[in-house]
């Protein structure tokens, strides 16, 4: 639905991720780009120019704050680096932004509990930019799981792999504990998913293995998350085996599994699911782009006053569950939630 009003943005950092979100922000009927910022000098103009060319009349700051401080700036998108996250996105929300921030909002839980109090406090719209969740095969599998035709959830496995180019083996630099490596990056995607049929059940225990590298960060691992009652979510993560973005829920009576996880827009999203009836069902779903349904949700939620789709709560679960499996991995035991 097309308001009167727009909502403008502003964005916090000259990430490469940019290349998904400004296309979108500056395609989304309701929003409006006012400005970018970035502590390079130049750099906010040369991402605007490559990934939104013709944008003529947005600002480009070369301080962060100068963003922030900017009343016509309504909501704020920060795809800065992973260990940044939890410290601009309360800075944003104090000078009354609201504020879509990149995963993982923050890399503890003391951290997203300040969030959410001060988003509280403010009264903005506060969301971790998981966007994958806005693809359309997502409800779509929850619609089969509601329907009982695979019975009740038992467990999940969820994968997220791929060889990581050389070139950005940088995001290897920094260690786990400031949210460098494979579990911040990808891994984070890969409990998400694993969570799906659980999303706001708090798990009992978590149990992890990961790879580290020489820098402190991991390059990979795998886990199982306890959710009690036999009831079990894997996942598994790494950039250094073949590409995987799939989820299998298995039930009493069923199974399905999404094929594509992170679907961009140009890949067919497929789910397949079957029964001990007999049946078989392998459904192609339409193209989409998650990060224009994202951007169009979170501006509707701020635009018409409604909650996110994705709560500062399910935010904090995921940090509690990502924090613990560094736990397990690193003292060998399984930790309690
Ligand atoms: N949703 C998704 O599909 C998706 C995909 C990839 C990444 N992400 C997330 O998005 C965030 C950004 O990831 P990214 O890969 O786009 O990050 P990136 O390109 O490494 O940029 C991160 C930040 O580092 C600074 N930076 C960028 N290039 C730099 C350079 N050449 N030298 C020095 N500083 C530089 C920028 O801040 P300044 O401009 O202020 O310097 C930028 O905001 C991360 O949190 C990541 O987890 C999400």
């Amino acid at each position: 639905m097309k308001t009167n009003t727009k909502l403008r943005w502003g964005i916090l950092g000259a990430a490469r991720i940019n290349q998904q979100l400004l296309p979108a922000i500056v395609a989304e009927q309701n929003s409006e780009l006012v400005a970018i910022a970035s502590r390079r000098p130049g750099a906010a103009k040369a991402t605007l120019d490559q990934y939104a060319p013709k944008q003529e009349s947005v600002i480009c700051y070369d301080q962060m704050n100068a963003l922030l401080d900017d009343d016509l700036i309504d909501v704020v998108y920060i795809p800065l680096s992973n260990h940044e996250h939890g410290e601009w996105t309360l800075r944003a929300i104090n000078k009354g932004k609201h504020v879509l921030c990149e995963k993982p909002m923050a890399l503890n839980v003391a951290d997203i509990d300040a969030i959410t109090e001060a988003a509280e406090r403010q009264n903005v719209k506060v969301m971790e930019g998981f966007m994958y969740r806005y693809h359309p095969q997502h409800a779509r599998v929850k619609e089969i799981i509601d329907s009982g035709s695979i019975g009740e959830v038992r467990s999940v496995r969820s994968c997220f792999s791929f060889m990581m180019q050389p070139a950005r083996l940088y995001r290897l630099a920094e260690p786990l504990n400031n949210g460098g490596g494979a579990m911040w990056d990808i891994g984070c995607y890969a409990v998400h998913a694993a969570r799906l049929p659980f999303y706001d059940t708090m798990p009992k225990a978590v149990t992890a293995f990961v790879k580290k590298t020489e820098t402190g960060a991991d390059s990979g691992g795998s886990g199982i998350i306890d959710y009690g009652d036999g009831r079990y979510a894997q996942f598994d993560y790494s950039f250094s085996r073949a590409r995987r973005a799939e989820y299998e829920i298995i039930g009493t009576k069923g199974g399905l599994k999404c094929h594509n996880v992170w679907a961009k827009q140009a890949e067919t999203p497929i789910i397949s699911w079957w029964t001990e009836g007999g049946e078989n069902n392998l459904e192609e779903l339409p193209l989409n782009n998650h990060f224009l349904l994202e951007i169009e949700h979170f501006t509707d939620c701020v635009l018409n006053d409604h909650d996110p789709g994705l709560s500062l709560a399910d935010a904090r679960i995921n940090c509690k569950i990502i924090n613990a499996a560094i736990d397990s991995a690193e003292t060998g035991r399984s930790i309690k939630i």
